[in-house]
């Protein structure tokens, strides 16, 4: 449609320019054409007059009037010669051919209007005369009149007309047909072009306008980086919170509607006797975006898994949340026991958590949970459509189970933005090969917008994957994939965590009470050295690693017996699982081993705690601890680390940490460990509990500036910010290729 308007804006002038030419042209040529008939007939008129004076010359006899008549009357059988006359030196008409018009004027001779060698000519309507000197016997002086048809010439001079007329039509068709086609194929090049730089596609190799456009093409590529360059700038200096990502939203998506998709509800409702009561689930990525929630007031989608969730819907399965102080809605998907069973259980939990782990515990994959797995993320992608107020809304999409909801939405809202995030890590190719539906994962997850994972090492085995298995252009440099047409950045988004601050985090109980609940809780004394895990009771975390850390702890630092014990809080998970009773099983069964070899009646080295702690509670354990341990054997981000970080601004505690998390990229002031190195590991934890109030102190300033930074509410911005300027380049380009929204 622009292309067209531009178009038009040359062509309207090419076509005046045209009628203007073929005005000036066609008289011209018409006239000059008329002149050479002319030229033509005169000749013709001087051949006639010469040739009857030769055969006149070469008769035998006389020259008479009679003979003379003759010679007339036979020369007019040429088609185009109507007549001829002959004019005496007085003026008058001696004789003349049948047909001949008798009022020739013979005096007007001399008065010609065209002069042509030595005779006269004129023209009279359609007639064309020539009075050509005449000499023969008793004829002196005299003057032949030859007259000719001009009609014809008209009749020609008419048709080159009409052929000058259709050569300029003919022309100018031409040339807007070439203008239009040249036009086209330069637009396209050029809206294409300005599409690849707005996506940041020009950076690997720099997009090439046509000359006269490289200006604009060079304006707009620093108006972006200029914008981009401004965003950082402000992005890097000014802390990130809640009030201020709720005016990002404002500014930079207009307000957009924010739809968060994930499996595990922020809330779930369950009986307790007859009263229902409100659980928290323990879950990293509830912990990591209920607070988003709270500042973008959108729509969080997730499976309604609580014994009370139907009950507190009203009929459109909506509730409002939090409780109490109610900022977004939940909106609750209800499963079959067969459905979670094969979607959640089955495909989730013992095919895709096993296959993104190195935990090397082998995944499951069946036929029958696949189908289940696809046809749940197809009611949950349906859930987004129906929920959604508009056809661009922002969509999040949150981890492993909805890999193949991102392209079923692409197809139903071509215009959302979708922001997939995958929680945890994403293996090299050959392990990710073995999964037999591999292709469908990878282009599902291509249906993103953008895909974020934790690591640039994950988004770099997460590239890798897609140029074993798919047939897509993959720029490294930008770390982006074009498949079927769409492009899908793929980028690292570290998560983090709310970061308490003001009355917040004065409300939170003192650390001298925190500690004597700890140990209150644990029965033991005051003087207890107390290190804590708070984990999901899951094989991904390393607590049967952690626990012969501290079998070889006691083993090697004997002074400890009696003075130290360690507590794993491990809440009960997917404990329908066979591979989670197993881990249960065995983890239970090693800390008993342990605590038979080192306890004695009134101490036990480990205390393994199977319960569901909540919010406050993990907290209260955190400020009571001296060392906190994660041992994960491989995790995406692990956010228990940076919980402990933020409940300790008395930068006492010591963290000691897997080098498998994502948290170990950036707390490097931990202690970092390999929690398959027992003895290290061990060394590190007695590290922990020796250590001095100064170097705890050192070490806990540097890893709270990280995590009070980089929280949560930036790890969202930075997102928001980028789909704001995918949503801004779409916008621009749409607006170039003239389909402007
Ligand atoms: C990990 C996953 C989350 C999941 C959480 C709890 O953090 O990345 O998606 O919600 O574990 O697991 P659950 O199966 O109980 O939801």
């Amino acid at each position: 449609m622009k292309s067209l308007r531009l178009q038009l804006r040359f062509l309207l002038p090419l076509a005046i320019l045209l009628v203007a030419a073929a005005y000036i042209t066609v008289p011209l040529v018409d006239k000059l054409t008329l002149r050479w008939f002319l030229r033509d007939l005169d000749i013709r008129a001087a051949f006639v007059a010469d040739t009857l004076r030769n055969n006149l010359v070469n008769q035998p006899g006389e020259l008479t009037v009679d003979s003379l008549q003759a010679e007339f009357n036979r020369a007019i059988r040429d088609e185009r010669l109507l007549g001829i006359g002959l004019c005496d030196r007085a003026g008058k008409l001696l004789l003349h051919t049948p047909g001949f018009p008798d009022r020739v004027d013979c005096m007007g001779i001399h008065r010609p209007d065209r002069r042509n060698g030595n005779g006269l000519s004129w023209s009279q309507g359609e007639l064309h005369f020539a009075a050509i000197p005449f000499e023969a016997g008793p004829f002196v002086e005299d003057r032949l009149i030859v007259l000719h048809d001009l009609s014809f010439v008209y009749r020609r001079s008419e048709d080159s007309r009409q052929y000058m007329i259709i050569f300029f039509v003919g022309l100018g068709l031409a040339i807007a047909l070439v203008t239009v086609l040249v036009a086209h194929v330069s637009w396209r090049g050029w809206v294409a072009g300005t599409r690849a730089l707005l996506r940041g596609e020009s950076l690997l190799k720099p997009f090439q306008p046509p000359p006269e456009l490289q200006v604009v093409a060079s304006d707009l590529r620093a108006m972006l980086r200029e914008m981009d360059e401004e965003r950082r700038t402000r992005m890097a200096n000014e802390a990130w919170s809640a009030e201020r990502l709720r005016n990002l939203l404002q500014t930079e998506l207009r307000g957009e509607q924010v739809i968060v998709v994930s499996n595990r509800e922020p809330y779930i409702h369950g009986r307790k006797g007859e009263a229902i009561e409100v659980q928290r689930p323990a879950s990293g990525l509830v912990t990591a975006i209920e607070p988003v929630m709270r500042a973008c007031s959108g729509t969080w989608i997730a499976h309604g898994s609580g014994g009370a969730d139907r009950e507190t819907v009203d009929r459109n399965d909506h509730v409002m949340v939090p409780p109490g102080q109610p900022s977004y809605t939940l909106r609750r998907i209800w499963l079959s026991e067969e459905e979670e069973q094969g979607y959640y259980y089955g495909f989730a939990n013992e095919g895709m958590w096993p296959l993104c782990h190195l935990a090397h515990v082998r995944p499951v994959f069946r036929q029958s949970d696949w189908e289940y797995y696809k046809a749940i993320n197809q009611r949950f992608a349906d859930a987004v459509v129906a929920e959604a107020r508009t056809d661009d809304p922002v969509v999040l999409v949150q981890d492993y189970h909805f890999a193949l909801l991102p392209a079923m939405l692409r197809e139903k809202l071509p215009n959302a933005t979708i922001i997939t995030f995958w929680h945890i890590p994403w293996p090299n190719p050959e392990s990710f090969g073995v999964c037999p539906w591999h292709e469908e994962i990878l282009r599902g997850m291509l249906g993103s917008s953008i895909l974020g994972f934790h690591t640039r090492f994950h988004c770099r085995n997460f590239l890798e994957s897609v140029d074993r298995f798919l047939e897509a252009r993959i720029r490294l440099e930008e770390s982006t994939v074009t498949f079927d047409g769409a492009l899908t950045q793929v980028k690292s988004y570290p998560i983090s965590i709310h970061w308490p601050v003001g009355e917040e985090a004065e409300q939170r109980p003192p650390i001298d009470a925190c500690r004597q609940a700890l140990r209150d809780r644990l029965g033991l004394d005051a003087k207890q050295l107390v290190a804590v895990g708070i984990d999901r009771f899951d094989y991904t975390k390393g607590i049967i690693e952690r626990f012969h850390a501290v079998d070889r702890l006691i083993t090697k630092y004997p002074e400890l017996r009696g003075q130290f014990t360690f507590a794993q809080f491990a809440a009960p998970t997917r404990s329908a699982l066979d591979e989670y009773q197993l881990f249960v099983e065995q983890a239970t069964k090693l800390a008993d081993r342990i605590n038979r070899r080192h306890g004695t009646p009134r101490w036990q080295p480990i205390q393994l705690i199977a319960e569901n702690q909540d919010a406050e509670q993990v907290t209260s354990h955190f400020r009571g601890a001296d060392v906190c341990v994660v041992t994960s054997l491989h995790d995406g981000m692990n956010l228990v680390a940076k919980e402990f970080v933020a409940a300790r601004e008395d930068l006492r505690g010591v963290l000691v940490l897997s080098e498998f998390t994502g948290a170990a990229r950036e707390l490097d002031a931990a202690l970092i460990v390999n929690p398959y190195d027992v003895e290290r590991t061990a060394d590190a934890i007695y590290h922990g509990l020796t250590m001095s109030a100064a170097e705890q102190a050192e070490r806990m300033r540097s890893l709270r500036s990280i995590v009070s930074e980089d929280n949560i509410y930036r790890w969202a911005a930075n997102m928001l910010l980028d789909a704001a300027r995918m949503r801004r380049n779409e916008r621009i380009s749409a607006r170039l290729s003239g389909e402007g929204r």
